[in-house]
């Protein structure tokens, strides 16, 4: 059977979105090029206020400032899916959004690059002491010294976490002349001429700078504590750009007081403010050779810019194709489009025996199914089928009055 391109967008041109937050304009060129009709505002909207302009939006686009609750959720009877372009995703509740068949999608890698350019500008101002050099002659301090300032060049990287961020730092790094070791839970393919290590204790051991991709986890809670601040090579320099809970402060905080570990580069704590503030604390707060940025690392033009396209190319292909990959509450499917098929898509409660009632469905009309996938987790069934296109009406009705459904729809 032949893959065809996703379908023509006549259809699209029903699909009404709603962007709010000021999101990139590469949102909405791309969701407006794909023939959806699209609103773009500036402002997050309080609950009553969104309730109210999501009558007849298909798609809603936010950031971290709208609250998608429950009761928007239960009232936004069009809603098809929601994007946040962003990477957090705790201002959607996300189960409930689940259980009414309203996928989340959000952009967790687009920032990537934004961030390792930053650890690589930290090494360098670490090695050079740079924060204190620029404070003393803002202060009107000429303090010109090479004491304890260094290159980077042949020095040793030590990568905690090779994910996305992790391999395009040790790119990066590479280019400047430096080694390259890593250290993560899973087998990495290295890029370059980088090094796995077979621990954490072994990179601690041997690099120059210590930078940490790890994601927030049980194991990676307080991975960076006493002990190992220890095992880290003395005027060595300590970066994490990852989750504030990785790093023990007060360890840090003791171990650059005392002179074992030359500097650091702190972007993420263990509690941020949730707006701008101008009463942050933190121990780190007034030591030599530490800079402290309020968890910046991903903020770029061109990280929002990306962030723009890449989730409004996941709503509008999952509107088209009903593929959820990369949803953060959805059974992942994804299935290429089949000519001369329609396609049908089906939220139901995952109970043992519906995808038996809904075959039997497509049996009783004497049809074919010529694709089907079907993904479930403890909740819920997600099922993509295509079937011919003159009986797609009927299964649609039949499957929509099953006990166990919970939405049903034709695509094309
Ligand atoms: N500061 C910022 O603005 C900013 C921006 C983007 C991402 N981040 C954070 O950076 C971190 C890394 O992001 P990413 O996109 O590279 O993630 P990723 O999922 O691509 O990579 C994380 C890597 O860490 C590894 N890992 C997990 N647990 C580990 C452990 N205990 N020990 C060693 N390795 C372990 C994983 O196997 C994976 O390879 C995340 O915590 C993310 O939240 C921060």
């Amino acid at each position: 059977m032949k893959i065809a391109d996703p379908p023509p967008s006549r259809a699209n041109l029903r699909i009404k979105v709603l962007l709010l937050e000021n999101i990139h304009r590469s949102a909405v060129e791309a969701l407006d090029h794909t023939g959806f009709v699209v609103e773009h505002r500036r402002e997050a909207l309080k609950e009553d206020d969104l309730v109210r302009a999501l009558a007849g939006v298909q798609l809603l686009g936010i950031r971290s400032k709208t609250r998608v609750t429950e009761r928007v959720l239960a009232e936004a009877k069009d809603l098809l899916s929601v994007g946040c372009f962003c990477i957090g995703t705790n201002q959607v509740t996300l189960d409930a959004a689940k259980v009414r068949g309203v996928p989340v999608f959000n952009a967790p890698f687009s920032n990537t690059r934004s961030v390792a350019e930053l650890v690589v500008a930290e090494m360098i101002a670490l090695a050079r002491q740079l924060g204190d050099r620029s404070r003393e002659v803002h202060a009107g301090v000429f303090k010109k010294t090479a004491d304890g300032c260094h290159e980077i060049r042949k020095k040793t990287l030590g990568i905690v976490g090779y994910g996305h961020i992790g391999q395009q730092l040790g790119v990066l790094a590479e280019a400047l002349g430096m080694r390259v070791v890593f250290y993560d839970i899973a087998p990495r393919l290295s890029m370059g001429n980088s090094r796995p290590l077979p621990s954490l204790a072994a990179l601690l051991a041997e690099a120059d700078f210590v930078s940490l991709h790890v994601p927030e986890t049980p194991e990676t809670k307080g991975m960076i504590g006493e002990s190992e601040i220890a095992k880290m090579r003395p005027g060595s320099y300590l970066i994490n750009l990852s989750r504030g809970t990785v790093v023990v402060i007060p360890a840090l905080a003791a171990a650059i007081r005392g002179g074992h570990i030359a500097g650091a580069a702190v972007d993420v704590y263990p509690e941020e403010p949730e707006g701008k503030s101008d009463t942050f604390r933190t121990e780190l707060q007034g030591l030599p050779n530490v800079l402290l940025t309020p968890h910046v690392g991903g903020s770029t033009e061109e990280a929002q810019e990306m962030i723009g396209r890449e989730v409004a190319h996941t709503l509008s292909t999952f509107t088209t194709t009903g593929a959820t990959r990369g949803a953060v509450n959805f059974p992942e499917v994804e299935l290429p489009p089949y000519k001369g098929a329609h396609r049908i898509l089906n939220v139901h409660k995952n109970v043992p025996g519906v995808l038996r009632d809904v075959n039997k469905i497509i049996a009783d009309l004497n049809a074919y199914i010529v694709g089907q996938v079907l993904a479930t987790d403890s909740n819920i069934g997600y099922l993509v089928m295509d079937v011919a296109k003159d009986v797609s009406i009927e299964v649609r009705d039949a499957i929509s009055k099953l006990d166990t459904n919970i939405k049903t729809r034709i695509l094309f």
